[in-house]
């Protein structure tokens, strides 16, 4: 990593991290700058003992070892895995967010993965009637509510297609904190569907019971007030939504006065298209359009720039950005506030001192 960077760590046992400035030069993140966010330490998993257990809706369950799994053909995909805790920071200025991470807009990474279709691990379990979901769970163990369990989650049986157990990240095998030896990578979704150590897959009836599925990763606009914190009443969340950041100038920075260059990424919702990249001089009063210059593949972000003239003074710059679903950015977070403090893609603003 250069010395322009700096990891961000934002956890007493350092599980969660991630580098700062981001790499807005090429598509791909290095894989010594990719963030990390996990919820317990990583586990150290023996390649050799190693199983992935296909349970439930089965009629062929199963347990593979990793030389059962080079059975399977790989494919490679680049995607950009994005938390969705990402730019939970900005709610902190409509209150506390107590025991929830502070992300700024750093809990993103584009890797390139390479794994074994999903579809065809779930294909060689034959699905039995009645399976509408896939559950995934991790081999970590996390501590809620006085229980220790593996992280997990689930998908929709629809979105199998486009999901990959990935072994590789970036031509090298999977890094511990990043999940080896063997990770869901669910291409457009929130990061935490991508689930890392992955120990077992069970089809289902219904959507995982796991803590991280029914009481955290939902969205809940209005708090219970019987019980402020919980959001298990919320919205699971699936696709991560349309965003886009404003990368340089950084927050607080002083400028020279005159053409001030802005650059940053924008990633559609779901695997949509951006349409549109736009920036403003003024806090979001006037726009101007943004070239896109590093093009995206269908699961990445794309990188944009622009040019904006600034004259002396402090200055609010902002970004916004639309995508082939129609969708747009909303202009502030009291729009997405929930009580997590989820999937917050209202107007990216920085603050500079053009001088
Ligand atoms: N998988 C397990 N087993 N345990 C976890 O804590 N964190 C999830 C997901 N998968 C997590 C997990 C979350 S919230 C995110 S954003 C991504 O992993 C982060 O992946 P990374 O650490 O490789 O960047």
């Amino acid at each position: 990593m250069s010395s322009n960077h700096r990891r961000l760590v934002h956890d007493p046992e350092g599980f969660n991290s991630a580098t700062w400035p981001l790499r807005q030069d090429q598509l791909v993140t290095p894989t010594d700058h990719f963030f990390t966010r996990s919820h317990a330490a990583s586990p150290a998993v023996d390649p050799d003992t190693y199983r992935l257990e296909i349970d439930g809706l089965v009629e062929r369950p199963a347990g593979l070892s990793l030389a059962d799994l080079a059975a399977f053909s790989t494919r490679e995909v680049s995607a950009t895995l994005v938390c969705a805790g990402l730019r939970r920071e900005e709610y902190l200025a409509l209150g506390p967010l107590p025991g929830e991470l502070p992300w700024g807009p750093e809990a993103i990474s584009t890797g390139r993965w390479r794994g074994i279709p999903l579809a065809d691990v779930v294909r060689s379990a034959r699905v039995a009637p009645g399976a509408r979901y896939v559950q995934f769970t991790g081999l970590d163990c996390v501590e809620r509510q006085g229980r220790r369990f593996g992280f997990g989650g689930s998908i929709d049986l629809a979105k199998v297609d486009d999901v990959l157990l990935a072994s590789e990240l970036n031509g090298a095998p999977l890094p511990a904190d990043h999940g080896f030896p063997l990770r869901t990578i669910v291409p457009g979704w929130i990061g935490a569907r991508s689930v890392k150590w992955l120990g077992r897959i069970t089809l289902a009836a219904e959507p995982s019971a796991n803590y991280f599925q029914t009481r955290a990763y939902r969205v809940q606009r209005e708090p219970d007030p019987t019980n402020p914190r919980d959001v298990s009443g919320g919205i699971a969340l699936g696709e991560a939504p349309l965003n886009a950041v404003v990368l340089e100038p950084l927050r607080d920075q002083t400028v020279r006065a005159g053409a001030v260059r802005l650059r940053g990424w924008a990633m559609g919702s779901g695997g949509r298209a951006v349409t549109s990249v736009e920036v403003s001089p003024n806090g979001g009063v006037d726009w101007v359009p943004a070239e896109i210059t590093i093009p995206g593949e269908r699961w990445t972000w794309s990188l944009w720039e622009a040019t904006l003239q600034v004259p002396r003074g402090r200055h609010v710059l902002a970004v916004r950005a639309t995508d082939a679903s129609g969708a747009s950015m909303p202009p502030g977070v009291a729009e997405t506030w929930n009580v997590k403090g989820y999937a917050n893609n209202a107007w990216h603003r920085v603050t500079v001192q053009a001088e």
